[in-house]
């Protein structure tokens, strides 16, 4: 019954969708646990390019089964997008399953998030703007509407008034944007369920059942670590749990079904919007280093902050996460450097810390302290073997394991699906 979980050891845009793409070569389900549209993959064949948000990796391939477990926030009209795109290409959907006890993103989760950003200021969180947190806000204080709601219009309507007052009021007398129309959003949702209906099924006994039956499955996190809503650089943080244990909720499986956990890492580090990020490179390198690595949100085209690779941060991902193996992705990003880092542990107020300081605001004030290393300066896109690296880049990632005290068992040398090192046949 082999489950593996691959989640990301940063604040996201690791390359989980390249690892993803390559273990579902051999396997049978890909299942999403968290997260929404905020998350974003460009998979690229050689007819289309295709952008994800939703839909799981999976998908291109008929045989697999992709699900949206409970535990992802839906924006429906994103959703029926992304399907009508497949659709056009003459790509099969039958393949994905929806979970009755998904949540739904609504308009006014969109406008809210938006409107609260703005009411922040320089305080903002700079999320995506996708209504993630008011959603996810709503399944907490239990006014969300599911998917399964939407599968009967009168507790659809009958939810949709009350929380729709609700909203209204919120969005006219605090944010003084105009009311939401109840009759129009009605009929949208009448439409957009009848082309989701099909999809809603107990996603929880599927995916148990496959598992049963010894079947392959991955459950495919979206976003990373730091930005988990317990674990991460709170509160600029998503407002769902990204880290591994998260599988299981957000999915409906217990935790002995779990195999392996697969942490991905940058060969250095990007953040998207507000927070720390001790190593952050200022100025002229750290724009080579976006340019190179085309750091560019794929959901909002945001510029990423670019920064040495972490140590302390991904030691602690290891923790939190029971990682069995770290792959490391765009490593050949970094063979225009002459020399690069590593940051091992920080500073701050005299005292040295070899772990993260639990404490947030001597964490948003450490000084990164870097053990410098030769680059190779060659070109590793082509490389397939371990052994055929440059000696500069072998150094790299063993010391990256010593620091982390996790092996390092595939490494990503450019965005074509074969340009991997593997350092086993199977991963599974
Ligand atoms: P939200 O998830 O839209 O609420 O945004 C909260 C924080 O998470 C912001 O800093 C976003 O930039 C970040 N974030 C959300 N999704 C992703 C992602 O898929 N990759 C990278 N950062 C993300």
């Amino acid at each position: 019954m082999p489950g593996i979980v691959v989640i990301g050891t940063q604040w996201g845009d690791e390359g989980k969708g390249k690892i993803i793409d390559y273990l579902s070569k051999d396997a049978d389900a890909v299942v999403r646990f968290q997260g929404g549209n905020n998350a974003g993959h460009t998979v690229v064949t050689k007819e289309h390019k295709f952008q994800f948000h939703l839909i799981p990796s999976g998908i291109l391939n008929p045989d697999i089964i992709n699900v949206i477990g409970n535990g992802v926030v839906i924006d429906l009209e994103e959703l029926v997008n992304e399907i009508d795109d497949l659709h056009s290409k003459k790509i099969t959907t039958s393949n994905l399953k929806i979970s009755p006890n998904s949540h739904l993103v609504m308009p006014y989760h969109r406008i809210l998030d938006e409107a609260r950003e703005n009411l922040l200021g320089n305080m903002k969180i700079g999320t995506t703007k996708r209504g993630i947190g008011p959603s996810y806000s709503d399944k907490a204080s239990r006014s969300g509407i599911r998917m399964q709601d939407l599968l009967n219009v009168k507790i659809f309507k009958k939810k949709l008034e009350f929380v729709l007052k609700e909203k209204n009021a919120i969005l006219t007398k605090i944010y003084n944007l105009p009311p939401l129309d109840f009759n129009d959003m009605l009929e949208k949702f009448k439409y957009l369920s009848k082309k989701i209906g099909d999809y809603v099924l107990d996603t929880s006994k599927l995916i148990n059942d496959a598992l049963d039956e010894g079947k392959k499955v991955i459950f495919e996190g979206a976003q990373g670590t730091f930005l988990d809503i317990d674990y991460g650089t709170y509160p600029f943080v998503t407002s769902s749990s990204t880290v591994a244990a998260s599988a299981c909720i957000g999915s409906g499986i217990g935790p002995t079904r779990i195999d392996k956990i697969i942490g991905v890492t940058k060969a250095y580090t990007t953040r998207v919007g507000q927070g720390p990020l001790p190593t952050e490179i200022k100025g002229k390198l750290g724009t080579m280093l976006r340019e190179k690595g085309s750091e560019y949100g794929a959901t909002t085209g945001r510029p990423r902050r670019c920064g040495w690779l972490d140590t302390v941060l991904l030691k602690y991902a290891s923790r939190i996460n029971s990682i069995t193996f770290l792959a490391l992705t765009k490593l050949d990003v970094l063979s225009f450097l002459n020399s690069i880092k590593i940051c091992n542990s920080y500073s701050y107020n005299d005292n040295y810390y070899k772990e993260l300081p639990y404490n947030q605001n001597i964490f948003s004030e450490v000084s990164p302290l870097y053990k410098k290393f030769s680059g190779w300066e060659e070109e590793i896109s082509e490389v397939r073997n371990f052994n055929d690296l440059p000696k500069e880049a072998k150094k790299y990632i063993r010391r990256i394991e010593d620091e982390v005290k996790v092996p390092i068992r595939l490494v990503s040398v450019g965005p074509e699906r074969d340009q991997m090192i593997k350092f086993e046949e199977s991963i599974w």
